[in-house]
Order: C-alpha cells, then structure tokens, then sequence
C-alpha cells in the first residue's frame, strides 16, 4: 500500500512514529523505500552532500526536478516529498510554477522554509491541491541570516514564536511541519499542539516522524557529523541493513537517544 498524507495522518492519531530519509536518485529510492521508510525526501541539502557545495544556495528548481524524476521511477510506495529550492517561492505565482514543476517530476508533496510570512504562500498552494510541509527552526536556505547552522529556539521568546508560527503555518494548510535543530522540550510543545504529523531532525524523540539525509545516516557526510547523527551502517552492517536498522529504530522510539539531542 502506497504511504499516503493520510498514512501519516493515521500514525500520529494511534501515537505511532514514522521515518523519512533522503534519496536523490533511483536506485537509492528503491533500496529507501523497499526497506519500509515511509517518506523519501528529495533534499536540498543535495546542494551539499551530491554537488559538493557549503549550503544548499547554489541549488536550482531544475535540479530538483531531474532528482525528483529519478526519485520516482525507483521508488517502491514511499511518499515522495521535494524541496522548493532557494528564492524560489519568494511570491506566489513563483511558488506556484515551482511547486507544479515539482509535482510534474513526481513529487506528491513540496517542502518550504519560512515562518508567518510564508502562510499566504502555503494557503495558495494547500487551495490548489498541493500539500506542504512547513520547515521551521534551522532552515538552512537562512544560513546568512542566522549567522551560521545553530540550534533555534532556545531562548522563551523564541520557543513562543516557533509555537505561534507553527500553529498559523498549520492554520494556513500545512500538511506537515518540520523542526530541524529545536530543543527537544519545544519540539514536544508543538507536536502536541498539531494536528499535523510534525517531523523532526535535531529535535528530540518526541515528534511524530524522524528525518536523516542518507550519507549522514550511511556516515560518509562530508566533514564534520552533527550531533543529531547517528551512523546507522556500523550497526546495520550493509547498506540495506543500514536503512532496515534506522526505520526499527524510529519505530521503537530509540532513536534518537540523548546524545543525539538539544536542551533549551
Ligand atoms: O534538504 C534536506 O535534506 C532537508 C533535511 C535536512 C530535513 O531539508
């Protein structure tokens, strides 16, 4: 059976988790999704881990489309969620033939980055039949804003913003919110205060679904290993076996343990 919205929805009604990785082409997606992830996300952050670049500016909308075709031909019933890459959904009609662009590559879904000022935008996108995930905390396309890839949401007052901005994303039509770097105690607030599945990376075992880019998760990131990493093929032993040992651990709750999260 096909991993649906809906799937999604079911899991965090019944308090069940679900895992997400990254792939960037076919054969990749295959071995993802025939290992039982539930979500293959086409990842920006191919900027950095396939073209080797230091962020994930550089990546354009044809970029991941050609990821997203190929995403799609190998994937085996996984739900199929892309980037909308850098200032390419900076006004509406932008996002609108990106996001098309996007879903005529395969993509069931589109992922985004941006806080209140992005509700207009997910509202035109939600209105004509295209579900979004809204990623907040560190997005990494503001990496010159924030002055670096730094844990968000530390501080009270940033904590009540992240609350308040995920809840009018939501209000908007947001499908999907994503934390990336949250303390785990917030990402805890706001996965209880959704209605939407909320995934996290960086953000504690408290969210509803777990997201990992495949080279971290497999250990061959380039240079340093965030915090929130764990290599999964030490203890898998293989690449499948890799995967195969990421999607027991989300759906028993074991990962991610203490080490791999961030207090307030
Ligand atoms: O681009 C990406 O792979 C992501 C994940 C880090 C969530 O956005």
């Amino acid at each position: 059976m096909a991993v649906t919205i809906n799937t999604l929805r079911e899991r965090k009604n019944n308090g069940e988790t679900f895992s997400v990785l990254t792939a960037y082409d076919a054969t990749f997606a295959q071995v993802v999704s025939e290992a039982g992830v539930d979500v293959i996300l086409i990842g920006d952050s191919l900027g950095m881990v396939l073209q080797g670049h230091d962020s994930t500016l550089p990546v354009t909308v044809d970029d991941m489309c050609y990821h997203t075709r190929a995403v799609a031909r190998g994937n085996r019933g996984a739900l199929i969620m892309a980037d909308l890459p850098f200032l390419s959904y900076g006004t509406i009609p932008q996002a609108l033939d990106n996001a098309a662009a996007l879903m005529r590559a395969g993509a069931h879904m589109v992922k985004l980055e941006g806080t209140d000022w992005m509700a207009d935008t997910i509202h035109a996108l939600s209105e004509r039949g295209i579900p979004v995930c809204a990623h907040l905390g560190l997005t990494p396309q503001f990496v010159n804003k924030l002055g670096g890839y730094k844990v968000q949401g530390r501080d009270e007052r940033q904590a009540e913003l992240m609350i308040e901005h995920a809840g009018m994303l939501e209000k908007a039509g947001a499908d999907i919110i994503l934390l990336e770097c949250v303390p785990n105690q917030l990402a805890a607030r706001i996965t209880q205060a959704a209605k939407a599945p909320v995934i996290g990376i960086g953000a504690g075992r408290d969210t509803d679904g777990q997201v990992l880019v495949l080279h971290d998760m497999l250990g061959v990131t380039p240079g340093r290993r965030p915090k929130f990493v764990k290599d999964f093929l030490t203890e898998g032993g293989s690449i499948e076996g890799a995967i195969k040992a990421y999607v027991s651990a989300v759906r028993e709750r074991r990962f991610p343990a203490e080490e791999h999260m961030f207090k307030a």
